[in-house]
C-alpha cells in the first residue's frame, strides 16, 4: 500500500493530531499529506544529516587550481600515465555524480514518506549537483577536451561497461509507475538504497584513492582537494543512506530475509571485484606506489566496512593498507581552509565529521 494522499478525496474533518501522524510516520510506506511537518521529528538522524551537510557547504570555484593548470600545461610535470590515470578517472567520477544526481531525484525521493529523510536527500541530490560542477570546473580549469572526460565511456569499453551495470543497478526502481507497498517493491527499494551504499561507498573508491595518491606525490593538489570536499560529501550520503537502510529494516523487519541478505551480499562482493578491476585497469602494473594489489585490498577493506554497516558480516577480513589516506579522508585532519587559506577545518558550524 502506498502513501495516501489526503488531497484527492472530499475534505472530511478529522481527529488525527499532528502527534498521531508523526508517530505513525516511517521512512516509506507512512502517512504523508506532503506538507513537510518536520516538528516534531521522527527520524533525527535525517535531520542531523540535513544540518551537518548544511555546515558542510562549499563551491567548487573557491578551491585554487593555479598549480594543478601550471602542472597540467607543462609537459615535463606529468607522465603520460599520469594524464592517463587522471583523466579516465576524472570520466568516471563525472558519470558517477552524473546518474546520482538524477537517481535521487528521480528514483528515490519520490518514494519517501518521512519529511525530516526528504530534506535530507534534497540536500544530497544538491551537493551531487555541485559535484557535477566541480569536476566541469576541473575540465574548464585544465581545459582538457570535453569529449576526452564526458564522451570517454562512447569510446573505452570497460567504461561503458561499468557505467551500464551502475545504471542498471540503479534503474531496477525507475519505472514511474514502480509502487512500494508490497513485499516485492518494498524489497527492490531497500536493494535500491543498498545500491546508493554501494555508489557512493565503493565505486568512487579507487578514483579517490588515485587522486589522493597523485595529490600526495605533491601532483594535481587542487584537484586532490576538491576531491576531498566531494569525499566528505559522500561519507555524510553515506551515513544517510546506511541509516535510511537500518531504519527500513527496523520498520519492517520481515523484508530483512536471509534470501534477501544473501543477495545483499553478492550485489556488494561484485561491486568490489568490479571496482578493484576498474582500478587495476586505470593504474596498470602500478602508479606512484600504488600496486593493484594494494589498490584491492584497501576495496576489500572498504567492502567489508560496507558490510557492517549494514548488519551483515565481512567478508574478506583485509585491512587498510593506506595508512595515510585517513589524512586525506577524515575530517579532522583535512588540511586545508579555502575560505581562509591556513585554517585546518572548514564547516560553518562544528564539525563533526
Ligand atoms: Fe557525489
Ligand atoms: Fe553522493
Amino acid at each position: 500500500m502506498s502513501a495516501p494522499n489526503l488531497f484527492q478525496e472530499e475534505f472530511k474533518p478529522s481527529k488525527l493530531t499532528n502527534a498521531d501522524i508523526i508517530n505513525q510516520r516511517r521512512v516509506i510506506n507512512g502517512f504523508d499529506d506532503g506538507l513537510m511537518q518536520i516538528s516534531p521529528l521522527k527520524h533525527p538522524w535525517a535531520y542531523d544529516h540535513f544540518n551537518n551537510m548544511i555546515k558542510n557547504t562549499w563551491v567548487p570555484q573557491e578551491v585554487p587550481m593555479q598549480s594543478d593548470i601550471n602542472m597540467w600545461c607543462d609537459t615535463s610535470s606529468l607522465t603520460d600515465q599520469e594524464r592517463r590515470v587522471y583523466s579516465r578517472s576524472l570520466a568516471f567520477v563525472s558519470n558517477l555524480d552524473g546518474l546520482q544526481t538524477n537517481n535521487l531525484a528521480c528514483n528515490i525521493i519520490r518514494h519517501i514518506t518521512s519529511p525530516e529523510v526528504v530534506l535530507a536527500i534534497a540536500r544530497q541530490t544538491f551537493e551531487e549537483a555541485l559535484h557535477v560542477q566541480s569536476y566541469a570546473t576541473l575540465v574548464e580549469a585544465m581545459q582538457l577536451d570535453p569529449e576526452e572526460i564526458y564522451g570517454l565511456y562512447r569510446r573505452d569499453q570497460e567504461l561503458y561497461e561499468k557505467n551500464q551495470i551502475v545504471l542498471r543497478a540503479v534503474n531496477k526502481i525507475a519505472d514511474p509507475l514502480f509502487k512500494t507497498g508490497t513485499f516485492e517493491n518494498d524489497q527492490m527499494f531497500l536493494e535500491a538504497c543498498i545500491g546508493n551504499i554501494v555508489l557512493e561507498g565503493i565505486y568512487f573508491f579507487s578514483a579517490f584513492l588515485i587522486f589522493y595518491n597523485l595529490r600526495r606525490n605533491n601532483k594535481m593538489q587542487g584537484s586532490g582537494e576538491m576531491i576531498q570536499f566531494i569525499n566528505r560529501d559522500e561519507d555524510m550520503h553515506l551515513r544517510l543512506f546506511t541509516d535510511i537502510t537500518n531504519a527500513i529494516k527496523e520498520e519492517q523487519p520481515e523484508l530483512w530475509t536471509d534470501a534477501f541478505k544473501a543477495r545483499i551480499t553478492q550485489n556488494i562482493k561484485d561491486a568490489v571485484e568490479m571496482e578493484a578491476t576498474w582500478g587495476e585497469s586505470c593504474i596498470g602494473t602500478g602508479i606512484l606506489g600504488l600496486t593493484p594489489d594494494l589498490l584491492k585490498e584497501y576495496i576489500q577493506f572498504v567492502g567489508d566496512v560496507r558490510l557492517q554497516s549494514i548488519g551483515l558480516p565481512k567478508i574478506w577480513n583485509s585491512k587498510n593498507p593506506f595508512a595515510w589516506i585517513d589524512e586525506y579522508t577524515q575530517g579532522s585532519m583535512i588540511e586545508v581552509n579555502f575560505f581562509e587559506g591556513t585554517v585546518r577545518e572548514y564547516q560553518t558550524g562544528t564539525l563533526e565529521w
